[in-house]
């Protein structure tokens, strides 16, 4: 039980519940979250706030750690997520975001792209949005296979109070509904069907497979597609940006043998994982 409706007591509530389950620092995190997302904590307010939880808040606190053990991820839990400095929307049929993307928002926003841009597998719309609310001047369209996502990422744009002009588009069997680009973008599913194995549960049973596997037998299969694509919607001189699996780094750079220039970059952890190219 909790010792009383105090911040400490719930933060060793978790602690207490959630030990045989997760590692300490994540469960810290996970009640950050709750604090922060559902009560508008802050870190600081998390030492000097005199915070109070009522009854029925600390029930919510204790039906949170209930969906926690069954592996629900926080982020669908809350039904909130941060990323890039905003809030986005994020329920499962949509992928939580993850923070190597965040890396390829900053290094799209730091190579000063302008015109028309489209982000292809929007997923929850992190990508355009981002773009859109840093960088107003652009055109931004984006495209998903799932109306799901893009009922949520039109909403995200909403919240975020940016325009993006969404579109349901299959990229591997559709024309692209937009020509004449000066930038593509696109984090496509690009795990391995064989990765699955090694992946946590939270993901595998919660996530959208259709946003995360490739067949093991084509795993490029997206970027070769959206590679042809450039060929008639992107701008010479346009720039093309992927997110890749570390494995297939070279393998996309050699796709790439038509475009003027192609740079793999590293992600934070010193894994290949984007790809910047110029047509
Ligand atoms: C890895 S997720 C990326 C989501 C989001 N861009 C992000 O970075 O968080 C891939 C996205 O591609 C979408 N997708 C899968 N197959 C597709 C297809 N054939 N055409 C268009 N989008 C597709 C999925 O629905 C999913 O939203």
């Amino acid at each position: 039980m909790f010792k009383d409706n105090s911040i400490k007591s719930v933060q060793d509530y978790f602690r207490d519940k959630l030990a045989d389950y997760f590692p300490s620092r994540e469960i810290d995190l996970f009640a950050s979250f709750c604090f922060e997302i559902k009560f508008q904590l802050s870190k600081t307010d998390l030492i000097v706030n005199q915070q109070r939880f009522s009854e029925s808040e600390l029930l919510w606190f204790r039906s949170v750690i209930k969906r926690l053990k069954n592996q629900e991820p926080i982020q669908y839990i809350l039904g909130e997520c941060h990323f890039y400095g905003l809030n986005f929307s994020v329920e499962p049929g949509v992928l939580i975001p993850r923070p190597e993307t965040e890396e390829l928002v900053d290094i799209i926003i730091k190579s000063k792209i302008k015109g028309a841009i489209l982000d292809i597998g929007t997923g929850s719309g992190v990508i355009p949005i981002c773009l859109a609310k840093k960088m107003p001047q652009l055109k931004v369209y984006a495209i998903d296979i799932s109306e799901k996502a893009l009922a949520i990422a039109r909403r995200n744009a909403k919240q975020n109070q940016v325009d993006v002009n969404f579109h349901l588009c299959d990229v591997l069997n559709e024309r692209l509904p937009i020509d004449g680009l000066d930038v593509i973008i696109s984090n496509p599913p690009y795990v391995l069907e064989s990765d699955k194995i090694e992946m946590a549960d939270n993901v595998l049973n919660f996530e959208p497979a259709l946003a995360l596997f490739v067949d093991d037998k084509d795993p490029l299969v997206f970027y070769q597609r959206i590679i042809n694509l450039c060929e008639n919607h992107l701008k010479k001189g346009g720039k093309l940006f992927f997110e890749i699996h570390e494995k297939f780094g070279n393998d996309i750079l050699k796709l790439l043998f038509s475009f003027e220039r192609a740079e793999l970059i590293k992600d934070l952890q010193g894994k290949d994982r984007f790809i910047v190219a110029i047509k």
